[in-house]
């Protein structure tokens, strides 16, 4: 077993180097399976997610040669099988989007009911819908998904909700099918539009991502012999933007999209911090106990779910009491728990966190209960004064790239120690 442990408290200073989306990656490499040859992939995040996607593409038959730690050449020419194997696809959420691209390229998909992170009820209704009004039959069977359909037609699809899974699944089952599909009431996220952009880059007839109506004209191939590159992590630059503030820190984030930023970096004007936008690069700063600040999460271009722990270690330690409203996910508040054994004063009842903000943490061992509880508790033991053990970075690992070399760049004291 393996723990992150952080001593403190440090204030971050320094440059760090964002890396390509996890949410647009996991989407990015089922996504090559509508290709009838071979592209390259570059920015990619070297995480545990993304390691799993590439042994899911090589059971169905891709071919995936590695350049360097962050790029990969795919070879999609021969899939071999329609059954992807469950004890992978089931590990990780993004598994779902092997069915989209699966039915376009296959008509044909088994694969496990997705896992990922426990945020209370995750249900892909919408994705099934979608699929089914563009002709597939799906059933759902002791945890396998079984997808079928003879050729998908285009159609319109009204997301009851706005997901970022189904917005994306429903493009990558449409990319290939007759006819068109105007998807309405579509997730506006970063990685979406990333996606679209990719699909478009192999030959695909997508216009509107980033908006809500997304329409997708049918197309008969996708050529391939292209090479794309990831769009820089919101989420990623999120979190160190408001670790800089959370640490009294001054950071320059490069290789970012500051425009994805602009929820972030409103909060982080609000309790107090500055921030300069190069365009591409960030430098967020911080030189005094943060005010106090109410957030409700929303699909984007509101502030993100994703981000909702690592504000929540700002608030923590802010100057008066604050109001978290979580909308997105359930049980997105277990980190809370963790950052009360640290000596915060937080009350959390259903969707809503009431934090009364300390003047200081204090170390402590903690457990991570998801991705970026995670990186909430690397961020809190950065400010706590003394030894913070942080347990179950299996988490962590799925989603941020060598994190504690990250931190250490930019002072912090933190090892990963194996017991
Ligand atoms: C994506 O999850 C991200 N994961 C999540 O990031 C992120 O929190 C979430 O979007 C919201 O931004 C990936 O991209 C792999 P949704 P996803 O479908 O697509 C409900 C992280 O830490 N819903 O947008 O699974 C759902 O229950 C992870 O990186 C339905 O009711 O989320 C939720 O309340 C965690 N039916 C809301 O919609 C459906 O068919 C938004 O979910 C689908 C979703």
């Amino acid at each position: 077993m393996e723990k992150l442990v952080v001593t403190g408290p440090t204030s971050l200073k320094g440059e760090v180097t964002i890396s390509g989306a996890k949410n647009a990656a996991v989407a990015i490499l089922p996504a090559t399976l509508l290709i009838d040859g071979i592209c390259t992939i570059e920015n990619l995040p070297n995480i545990s997610d993304i390691k799993i996607s590439c042994q899911i593409l090589e059971a169905l038959g891709a071919k995936i040669k590695w350049n360097n730690k962050n790029s990969i050449t795919i070879d999609t020419t021969n899939i071999t099988t329609t059954k992807a194997p469950l004890d992978l696809t089931s590990k990780f959420r993004a598994s779902y989007y092997i069915i989209g691209a699966m039915l376009s390229r296959m008509g044909e998909i088994e694969v496990g009911m997705p896992g990922g992170c426990k945020l209370g009820a995750r249900p892909i209704d919408q994705h099934i819908k979608g699929f089914e009004l563009q002709g597939a039959t799906v059933t759902v069977e002791k945890g396998t998904i079984y997808a079928k359909a003879k050729k998908l037609k285009g159609s319109p699809v009204y997301m009851d909700i706005v997901s970022v899974g189904a917005t994306i699944n429903v493009m990558l089952s449409a990319v290939l099918a007759e006819g068109t599909t105007i998807i309405d009431n579509a997730a506006k996220e970063p990685h979406v539009v990333d996606v679209a952009n990719f699909l478009n880059t192999m030959g695909a007839d997508i216009r509107g991502a980033g908006t809500d109506v997304i329409k997708i004209n049918g197309v008969k191939k996708l050529h391939g012999n292209a090479t794309y590159s990831v769009v820089p992590d919101q989420i990623e630059a999120g979190t160190f933007m408001l670790a800089a503030v959370a640490t009294r820190g001054d950071l320059l984030l490069k290789n970012c999209i500051t425009k994805h930023l602009e929820s972030i970096t409103a909060k982080i004007v609000e309790v107090g911090g500055n921030v300069e936008d190069y365009g591409d690069s960030i430098r967020v700063w911080c030189n005094k106990r943060p005010n106090k600040a109410n957030i409700k999460t929303l699909p984007y271009p509101g502030f993100p779910t994703d981000l909702q722990p690592q504000m929540g270690v700002v608030l923590s330690i802010a100057n008066g009491s604050s109001i978290i409203n979580e909308s997105i996910w359930e049980s997105r508040f277990q980190y809370t728990e963790e950052l009360n054994k640290m000596g915060a004063k937080i009350t959390a009842q259903g969707k809503t966190a009431f934090f009364e903000g300390v003047k200081k943490l204090y170390g402590a061992p903690v457990y991570s209960s998801d991705l970026r509880a995670g990186a909430a508790l690397v961020i809190a033991g950065t400010v706590a004064e003394g030894t913070t053990e942080i347990y179950n970075l299996e988490h962590i690992d799925r989603g941020y790239e060598n994190i504690e070399e990250k931190f250490r760049k930019i002072g912090a004291k933190i090892e990963r120690v194996k017991e």
